[in-house]
């Protein structure tokens, strides 16, 4: 059978563990890269033998050889790249968040469905060891029924610099940035509860300090410090029609003691922290137990994690499943992180439909 070919836009710092699931998997070939930095396709080209590179994602899509595209670009340039592609007749793996706007995240569905291709968002917290073992005690019900969540992402330092600190091209900070991975998790978990409306804060008291020294931190390919148009911190309730909850803290920089990752659901016959390490919570005979599971990895993998998504998106789009990770769920969160914006201008609560 002839392999799946696929394109890579965006070659900075993400693709490379695209570049290296796609490595892995005997179904596809790596077949051209994308980047505004010619240099940067052309190095990761020359890496994973890519035959073709571009600097226009355009002149990629035209290209019939073409069967399905990793898109790793800036935030603002997801929705208008995901709508060409499907609309050019390749499937899509598009990084979170699926773009910066609900008004675009509705555009790029209606495209996702006119054309009938897959459009898979890239929350790749789904596919983790961690994860999947928590779903499958949630769906058996051994939890119960999930009413409540906290998700927690705080760096002390972590401001990326570069498109990641322009609102323009980045749609914000911290919370659209990483809360995203923890807000999802929850969101998905709880199963994929409505929501009814978000009641947030973000600050901008710190700013990017990039003064710091002797600590290092993530960057974007393009770091630059000069420009910080993102919040550094901000705290969210989101409430679901179902009744349940989900309270969220997400920050860029903060005076904290040290950088902390907590994803915690809490059910009415038990609960689960599925970050920093797996442990699920029971009761039994009268006795309150936390239960560690016997697995390699308690806590998120990212090279497993990143080459499983690429493994059940390169299946998708040989039409063996259906993808778990869809455009509709990208819509959905897309609604959370807008509103937490907008409940923080806004001073107050705000509803959501
Ligand atoms: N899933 C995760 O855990 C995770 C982690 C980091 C970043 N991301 C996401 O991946 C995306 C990229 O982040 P990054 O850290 O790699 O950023 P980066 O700045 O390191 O790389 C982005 C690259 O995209 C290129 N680019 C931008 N617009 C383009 C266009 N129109 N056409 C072609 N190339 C273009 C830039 O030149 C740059 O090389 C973002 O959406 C980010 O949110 C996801």
């Amino acid at each position: 059978m002839s392999k799946l070919k696929i394109g890579v836009i965006g070659a900075g710092s993400i693709s490379e563990l695209h570049f290296g699931a796609y490595a892995k998997n005997a179904q596809v070939e790596i077949h051209a890269v994308c980047d505004l930095n010619e240099e940067r396709a052309k190095e990761k080209a020359k890496q994973y033998g890519a035959v073709k590179t571009f600097t226009d994602y355009k002149q990629l899509l035209a290209d019939p050889e073409i069967d399905a595209v990793s898109i790793c670009t800036w935030n603002n340039t997801h929705a208008e790249i995901s709508k060409a592609a499907v609309e050019a007749g390749k499937h899509v793996l598009v990084e979170k968040p699926l773009c910066k706007t609900v008004e675009e995240a509705h555009a790029v569905q209606e495209a996702v469905r006119k054309s009938g291709k897959v459009l898979q968002v890239g929350f790749v917290r789904r596919f983790g060891t961690n994860t999947n073992v928590a779903k499958r005690f949630i769906d058996s019900g051994e939890l119960g029924s999930i009413y409540y969540a906290k998700a927690t992402v705080l760096r002390r330092l972590g401001n990326p610099g570069g498109w990641f600190s322009d609102v323009e091209r980045s749609g914000g900070g911290p919370v659209i940035d990483i809360g995203v991975h923890v807000i999802d998790l929850c969101w998905y978990l709880m199963g994929k509860p409505k929501v009814k409306s978000v009641s947030a804060v973000t600050y901008d008291k710190l700013g990017n300090r990039s003064h710091i020294e002797n600590l290092s931190f993530y960057k974007a390919a393009d770091y630059d410090a000069a420009k910080n148009t993102v919040e550094d911190m901000a705290s969210a309730l989101i409430r679901f029609e179902n009744g349940a909850a989900l309270s969220v803290e997400a920050s860029f920089t903060l005076h904290a003691k040290k950088d902390e990752i907590s994803v915690k659901l809490f059910g009415d016959q038990g609960g689960a922290e599925i970050e920093p390490e797996l442990m699920l919570v029971t009761e039994k005979h009268n006795t309150i137990l936390n239960a560690t599971p016997q697995i390699d990895h308690l806590t998120f993998d990212f090279e497993a994690g990143f080459r499983r998504e690429i493994e059940h998106f390169v299946d998708c789009c040989l039409g063996k499943h259906e993808t778990i990770s869809p455009v509709e769920d990208g819509l959905e969160l897309m609604k959370i992180l807008c509103g937490i914006y907008e409940s923080s201008a806004a001073g107050k609560e705000i509803q959501v439909n």
